[in-house]
């Protein structure tokens, strides 16, 4: 059975003994994250923590619990989406990717109930009220200020939404898209959206803007787990992530009408905030943010959401998130991405064998490829490919080595790579779009990738020295000294 909502996935967190609850009181400002960040830097990730009574420096405290951690582990992470080893949804997917329509009637047959198996996932309408509007707060009643928002770290702008889903659609197709990007309470009922230009919120708005209309924005926060790690995931756009969480949750994810748009939101959401940009109006500063590279980001423009409602349930919990110097949840969130979407990079680059973002390379500025080489010139092929799809064209520095390299141990790529590797010869250097958050570009959003040929290199390629091969024991010797081992008295 799927996890429909977020209380049931932290119920289920906490019978699987995953869960700290902390009911001390403890303040939004800076001390979730301190708690948090040490938390998140125990080793495999750390507990989820339920903070039960959020308490703000100005007095009103809050008697909303703040739940944070919940993605934070490969096991949690698993739980999330409902398998045992995220590996599996790769597993589902390779599977309906390798479809071919067999000849004859009765294979034709057999393949009908996999078909029927993706009709199940659209997103479906509920009816009465859902869950998410038990409590409607409209107009001038609705006070952010008494939500438990907190601030993470010393030098940030104000006090930060961290693990939301935005819903948005695009104006000329009408596909929904679900993001997650931070955002920042800048007033009782306005926000700034920090919707970076690569990402698909961003272009809706750029759509919406020239054509001067008025962008309906929903801001979910809670509901399934599924949904909430869909909006962190980097889909085409033409993908609505409420059904690529029906995919992946074997179920289809409740939507409700909101109140104030035509947008539809998550029914079994915690918190809903409804809003609109108006694109007429100037973009307000946000930040600085304590980000995920572990340096503040500057700030900078971003558009103002204003809150035309608050819908919420009885009794809501706030999911929350910190980000900082790595490891932190994120990384967890973007190592199921990697895994999910290794058979989608497979059907451009076949050669692909893994792939893996290291935690101190925060997803853009390091990836490791192996690849079945089979002719000369093919790492150059795979990193350029990589910089030609989608996020991966904001990788800072791929590294290709061969298939019998474990990229998913950066210990072992490194090893090898800078063994591998005649520095002059196999650096290439280009240009391309360069993730928002990077401070070190020549400009802005704009600079240099470095691609590393730490393959083998071959006679083709101009290498007419001898290959070494690694060092391995020999398995007799291995076994050898395995039979002895107890009676050699070194291990106590
Ligand atoms: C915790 C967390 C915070 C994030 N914050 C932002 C953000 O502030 N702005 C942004 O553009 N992307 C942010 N991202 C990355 C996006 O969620 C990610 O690129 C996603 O694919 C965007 O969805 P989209 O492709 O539908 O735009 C964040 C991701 C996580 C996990």
């Amino acid at each position: 059975m799927a996890l429909d909502n977020l209380r049931a996935f932290i119920g289920a967190i906490d019978a699987a003994g995953d869960l700290r609850r902390v009911s001390r009181a403890v303040s939004t400002r800076l001390e979730i994250t301190e708690i948090s960040d040490r938390v998140m830097k125990s080793p495999g990730g750390g507990p989820a923590l339920l903070f039960e009574r959020p308490t703000s420096d100005g007095a009103r405290g809050s008697n909303i619990p703040v739940a944070v951690n919940l993605f934070g582990s490969a096991s949690r992470m698993a739980l999330a989406l409902g398998v045992q080893r995220l590996d599996e949804v790769g597993e589902r997917i390779s599977e309906l990717l390798n479809i071919k329509v067999p000849e004859g009637l009765l294979a034709k047959l057999a393949m009908l109930p996999r078909l029927a198996e993706l009709a199940k996932f659209p997103p479906r309408s509920v009816s009465g009220r859902p869950a998410c509007q038990e409590i409607v707060i409209r107009g001038d009643e609705v006070d952010l200020g008494r939500f438990p928002v907190p601030v993470c770290w010393p030098g940030d702008g104000g006090p930060y939404i961290t693990l939301p889903g935005v819903i948005t659609r695009d104006p000329v197709t009408g596909t929904r898209n679900v993001g997650m990007y931070r955002i920042q309470v800048t007033g009782p009922r306005t926000v700034a959206m920090h919707w970076q230009r690569h990402k698909v919120g961003a272009a809706h708005w750029r759509a919406m803007a020239e054509r001067r209309e008025t962008m309906p924005v929903a801001i979910a926060l809670g509901g399934d787990p599924a949904s909430i790690y869909a909006a962190s995931a980097p889909l085409p756009p033409s993908i609505d992530e409420f059904l690529f969480a029906g995919f992946l949750r074997k179920e289809p994810v409740r939507l409700a009408k909101a109140i104030t748009s035509d947008l539809d939101v998550p029914a079994e959401a915690e918190i809903v905030l409804e809003g609109y940009v108006d694109p007429a109006e100037p973009l307000v500063m946000e930040g600085p943010f304590g980000d995920h590279t572990g340096f503040y980001s500057l700030a900078d423009l971003y558009p103002q959401v204003h809150i035309t409602a608050v819908t919420m349930r009885a009794e809501p919990i706030w999911p929350h998130t910190i980000v900082g110097r790595p490891p932190m949840e994120d990384f967890w969130l973007g190592n199921a991405t990697e895994r999910i979407f290794l058979p989608l990079l497979k059907l451009t680059l076949p050669e692909v064998v893994d792939y893996h973002m290291p935690a101190e390379g925060i997803f853009h500025n390091l990836v490791f490829v192996s690849i079945d080489k089979q002719y000369p010139g093919q790492a150059y092929k795979v990193m350029n490919g990589l910089w030609g799809q989608g996020l991966m064209s904001l990788a800072k520095l791929i590294v290709v080595v061969d298939k019998d390299v474990n990229v998913r141990d950066p210990q072992e790529a490194w090893w090898v790579a800078l063994n591998n590797i005649d520095p002059e010869r196999d650096a290439r250097f280009t240009r391309g779009p360069i993730d928002v958050l990077d401070h070190s570009s020549r400009a802005f959003t704009y600079g240099s990738k470095m691609g590393l040929d730490a393959t083998r290199k071959w006679k083709e390629e101009g290498f007419d020295r001898a290959w070494p091969d690694r060092i391995v024991m020999d398995t007799e010797t291995k076994r050898r000294v395995d039979a002895m081992w107890r009676e050699l008295g070194i291990e106590r």
